[in-house]
């Protein structure tokens, strides 16, 4: 990889492409006026290359990112075209799994009052950091269909929990707890209905979390953790969930933020983070704003940010989220956020504004 760092970027389907192309037009200022050692490979993977040749995300192709890149920027994938997302598993599956990025790391954070849906509450409430486990759980695919179609069906998806899984992504939540000076880490299972996968997380939790004393570790249902973090999100820090309620529980989080498009992530593999990393927002392809210049390219840039300070440049990452702030204050930002610029010029606005600066 040499001192310089290697980016593939998929801008996906939907609006992807188009949150994705200022993604990289920020990167680009990064690369040629902030003098970071960054190449961009862009490539040509989604829906429209699947429908065209059958190609999803080749052999040679994950090899040569896990070898060369540093990272991945990806936009969204999901097309309507293909109901059964074939390819877009095959991509998104083919890295947090194939390149075992165990912790989908999620930010629950609000930039500005005006985005805090909640009556009473504001961005100081809005803070914390949900750990989503990302390589197991109901989302391994094991299971299978039974007399498909007649009237005796049987569909079935395991639900797979390991030692192993469930013991690295909790320790991350607590070492990343530790890392940023934050004293609770709340854990989310169903542990009372689930006995025996749930269970695992609950004795693996309690039995970290005395290796950690200066943190308060809590345990909550997750239909209860639901509840309270309507009702009061400023009692959360860190969370960290099995990959389906993470999921889930990302999406309410992201509606705290102003929405989808507010919402960064980023896919580690947390105890070896020199391995190839994936960078996503938390929205997926949005098929009804697509090719319309109004998606929020917010969560792509924040996006970025998280995958500058990964990269080592946590400052850039400071940088990018003050400058969207500002431009959610001066409302030079989408309609989904209060303003009335496009995709195209909310990106350029907060781009030109770093640009200045760098
Ligand atoms: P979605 O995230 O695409 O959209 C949910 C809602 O948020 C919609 O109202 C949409 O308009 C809004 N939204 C999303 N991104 C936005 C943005 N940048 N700016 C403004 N508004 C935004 O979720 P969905 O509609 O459930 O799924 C659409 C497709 O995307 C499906 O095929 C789904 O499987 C896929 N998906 C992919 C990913 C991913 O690639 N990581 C994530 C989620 C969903
Ligand atoms: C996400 C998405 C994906 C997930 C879908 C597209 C499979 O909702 O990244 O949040 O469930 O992980
Ligand atoms: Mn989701």
């Amino acid at each position: 990889m040499g001192t310089r760092k290697k980016i593939a970027i998929i801008g996906g389907d939907g609006i992807g492409p188009e949150v994705i192309r200022e993604a990289k037009l920020l990167l680009d200022v990064y690369r040629d006026k902030g003098g970071l050692p960054l190449d961009l490979w862009e490539l040509d993977l989604g829906a429209d290359r699947y429908l065209r040749d059958g190609i999803t995300f080749p052999k040679e192709i994950q090899i040569a990112v896990q070898r060369e890149c540093a990272a991945v920027l990806l936009g969204a994938l999901g097309d309507p075209r293909v109901p059964n997302l074939e390819h877009a598993r095959d991509i998104l599956f083919g890295m947090r799994f194939g390149f075992d990025l165990y912790a989908n790391i999620r930010p629950v954070k609000a930039l500005h009052d005006r985005l805090v849906p909640l009556k009473e509450r504001g961005a100081a409430d809005v803070n914390f950091v949900v750990f989503r486990e990302n390589t197991e759980g109901i989302y391994v695919g094991m299971g299978g269909q039974f007399k498909r179609g007649t009237p005796d069906e049987v569909a079935i998806n395991e639900d797979l929990n390991t030692r192993k899984g469930v013991e690295r992504i909790i320790r991350a939540a607590f070492e990343y707890a530790k890392a940023h000076g934050h004293t609770k880490v709340a854990m989310a299972d169903k542990s009372n209905a689930m006995r025996h996968a749930h269970e695992l997380w609950y004795r693996v939790f309690h039995d970290l979390a005395r290796s950690y004393p200066g943190i308060e570790a809590r345990h909550v249902y997750v239909d209860a953790l639901c509840l309270y973090l309507v009702q009061d999100p400023s009692q959360f820090q860190v969370i960290v969930t099995n990959n389906l309620f993470g999921d889930i529980v990302t999406d309410l989080g992201a509606a705290f933020q102003g929405g989808l498009g507010m919402a960064a992530s980023a896919n580690v593999h947390a105890s070896e983070p020199t391995r190839v990393a994936m960078f996503e927002p938390v929205h997926g392809s949005a098929p009804p704003l697509a090719g319309k210049n109004i998606a929020n390219p917010s969560a792509a840039m924040l996006t970025v940010g998280m995958m500058l300070a990964h990269l080592g440049w946590p400052e850039e990452e400071r940088r990018i989220e003050r400058w969207i702030t500002q431009a959610i204050e001066a409302r030079a930002c989408t309609v989904d956020v209060g303003g009335k610029l496009g995709t195209r010029e909310a990106g350029a606005w907060v781009r030109e504004h770093i640009a200045a600066e760098l």
